[in-house]
């Protein structure tokens, strides 16, 4: 189960996140990025933040923390914003939190160095999950002291919002040649055969048992929440057999122009620090 923690302040929005992300502190002292069950996303998102987050981490990919939060609206009672103070109103209880990782900046392809490796290996994860949000436009990555941090799993698992094309969208092939990490050449072959047989029946039914009961209760179609934690382990280990060859790329395109202010790209070094290392700096 995902550790709870209470939310005890609300520090601030995090104003390019369409849900309304905001920055909170907890009883146990952390700083967390929290999703609100009261966005508009609904708690689906939520779901797939958890089912899809905690699947990567297992997965070996790098993804912060995640937290059940308790939230008493109380907590936003000076936040000056009308939308805010509406949002912690309509989501009290459990919500999601994400540890927040201080300095950390969005990624950007022309200043940060993939691997075609470890590109392979998260394209495969989001065609596994079918991650629709993690194009060049928005790459929803972070780097955090010199690594690549996945976030905002929300859009992933269309299927959940209509569980009967569930069973045919295991069959369709995954579009990368919008992914932010399709410049770097990734390799899906090699992703496949190193992650495919860890995507086990007994890896999903541990991933699906930390969403909460409640986010699952009440989904025309099953009975209990643990009918639900069963269909997102069938519907994630039908996409396994073949995953890698149903991954489309296109043919490799000139990395798109950087979003980045000029100081940022000319003079500081992004790339992973293993890239650096054997005079490779500069
Ligand atoms: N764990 C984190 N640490 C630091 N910054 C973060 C973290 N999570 C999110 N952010 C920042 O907040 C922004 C919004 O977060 P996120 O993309 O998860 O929200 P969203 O509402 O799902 O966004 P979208 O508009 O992409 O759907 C990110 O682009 C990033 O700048
Ligand atoms: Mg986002």
């Amino acid at each position: 189960m995902l550790t709870e923690v209470t939310a005890t302040r609300y520090v601030t929005p995090l104003r390019e996140g369409g849900s309304l992300p905001g920055i909170v502190e907890a009883d146990d002292l952390g700083t967390y990025v929290m999703k609100f069950t009261g966005a508009g996303q609904g708690r689906k998102t939520l779901v797939a933040e958890i089912i899809c987050g905690q699947l990567a981490r297992r997965l070996g990919l790098r993804v912060p923390d995640l937290v059940r939060m308790q939230l008493d609206p109380v907590i936003g009672r000076s936040e000056p914003d009308q939308e805010v103070q509406e949002l912690l109103k309509a989501s009290g209880g459990l919500n999601l939190g994400m540890d927040f990782l201080p300095g950390s900046i969005g990624f950007d392809p022309l200043a940060y160095e993939v691997t075609s490796a470890e590109a392979g290996r998260i394209v495969w994860f989001d065609a596994l999950v079918n991650n629709v949000d993690r194009s060049w436009r928005n790459p929803n990555m972070l780097v955090w002291h010199g690594d690549l941090w996945l976030i905002d799993h929300g859009a992933s698992m269309i299927w959940h919002h209509n569980w009967r094309s569930a069973a045919a969208s295991a069959e369709k092939p995954y579009d990368a040649s919008d992914h932010a990490l399709a410049p770097f050449g990734p390799d899906v072959t090699a992703a496949d055969a190193a992650l495919a047989p860890l995507v086990t029946e007994e890896l999903l039914t541990e991933v699906a048992a930390d969403v909460p009961d409640e986010w699952l209760a009440d989904e025309p179609g099953f009975e209990t929440a643990e009918e639900v934690r069963a269909a997102y382990v069938g519907a994630l280990l039908s996409r396994v057999p073949g995953l890698a060859d149903r991954i489309t790329l296109g043919p490799r395109t000139e990395r798109p122009a950087s979003n980045a202010p000029g100081w940022l790209t000319e003079h500081v070094d992004l790339r992973p620090r293993t890239a650096r290392t054997g005079g490779a700096g500069a």
